[in-house]
């Protein structure tokens, strides 16, 4: 998964190379900073005496010393003013200066915090936002797994309009799925869906409904009416959508590999966070959402919280994988992509 939103610690993470959320001399300081140096020892210190001083958004690389690291990146994100003094233009330029130090490191893995959102007093919402958006920009051209560690519950919010609209979609359908008898479940299910416009949803009636396939004669004959595959309806509606390969697992927060893997095997089962990342990426609507993923085994339930989250975004067409992941974490849920 090229994007990872993860909760912990940021000097517990091994990887290639931990940034580090510095000020402009380089001295160390408090926060994440203090966290850095304290856990990689006074060597970090020493090294840094001899960098100089680091401008805004602009970063400078050190060894890893006692931390489980190659490198330390130290950036210097902008003190927010209001947001009309470039500051956005600044972090932005944090994290790319960050990821093409690592890049010219050689560096697969690349842990970041939330580089401004605590004492520079960045908006959290909008420093995740900008953290996203310009390392999902930079893996566009580059392949490398990037984790956004956020330290702790406090410092992570997806905007409280968004958090509450999920919430109460999540209300609607998970009490209702939990709560009535099966005789009402079994009456609802007859009833006609209506989506969150109060339209209702067309549902796959007898005339809508493909024709049974006679029963088959043979087991060949059988073999014969096999459906299309999870992957071959995968690289059909890729094709269809005009996608390339590499548009498609990159909306899909999917790495290279493992869609290669699919690519090549037109029986491959996908797991359900990935057939919903792949639905994702190529926008398909809830129907076509639910087929694909009956074509790796799953469903969408209301019974499942992530399953009612992706349900939202979908019913608002709202596709993008990075905010969905940030819902997603918000609500203790696992990650779409792979
Ligand atoms: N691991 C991961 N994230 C952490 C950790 C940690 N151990 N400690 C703090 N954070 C998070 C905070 O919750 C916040 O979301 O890092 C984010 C950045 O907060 P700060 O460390 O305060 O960094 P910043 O807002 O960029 O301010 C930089 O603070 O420590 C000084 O020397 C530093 O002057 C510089 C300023």
């Amino acid at each position: 998964m090229p994007i990872q939103i993860v909760r912990n610690d940021i000097t517990k993470m091994e990887v290639d190379a931990i940034v580090n959320a510095a000020n402009p001399t380089l001295m160390g300081g408090g926060g994440v900073d203090g966290a850095i140096h304290r856990a990689a020892g006074p060597g970090l210190l020493e090294e840094c005496m001899h960098l100089g001083r680091c401008p805004e958004g602009e970063a400078k690389i050190t060894g890893g010393h006692n931390l489980h690291c190659k490198y330390i990146i130290h950036t210097v994100g902008p003190i927010w003013e209001g947001g009309k003094y470039g500051e956005k233009e600044t972090l932005e330029s944090c994290y790319m200066r960050s990821l093409e130090l690592a890049k010219e490191h050689g560096c697969e893995t690349v842990a970041f915090p939330l580089i401004s959102a605590g004492a520079y007093g960045y908006p959290r919402a909008e420093a995740l936002r900008v953290a996203i958006d310009s390392v999902s920009r930079f893996l566009e051209d580059n392949d490398m797994t990037v984790y956004i560690v956020i330290f702790d519950r406090a410092s992570f919010e997806i905007g409280e309009k968004l958090f509450r609209d999920i919430e109460e979609y999540i209300d609607d359908r998970y009490a209702d799925e939990h709560a009535e008898s099966r005789e009402s479940r079994l009456l609802r299910s007859e009833m006609p869906r209506k989506n969150i416009f109060g339209s209702i949803m067309p549902t796959a009636s007898a005339d809508m409904a493909p024709a049974p396939k006679p029963a088959a004669s043979s087991l060949d004959e059988a073999m014969k009416q096999l459906d299309e595959s999870f992957s071959e309806m995968l690289l059909r509606k890729i094709d269809e959508e005009g996608m390339t390969d590499a548009q498609c697992y990159k909306k899909a927060n999917i790495d290279r590999k493992l869609f290669s893997k699919i690519r090549s095997d037109k029986n491959y089962r996908p797991s359900k966070p990935t057939a919903i990342a792949f639905a994702i990426a190529l926008e398909l609507p809830l129907d076509e959402t639910r087929e694909m993923l009956e074509k790796a085994g799953f469903a969408l339930s209301h019974a499942s919280k992530f399953d009612i989250i992706i349900e939202y975004f979908i019913e608002h067409g709202n596709y993008n994988i990075f905010e969905i992941n940030e819902a997603l974490f918000a609500f203790d849920q696992s990650l779409l992509g792979a």
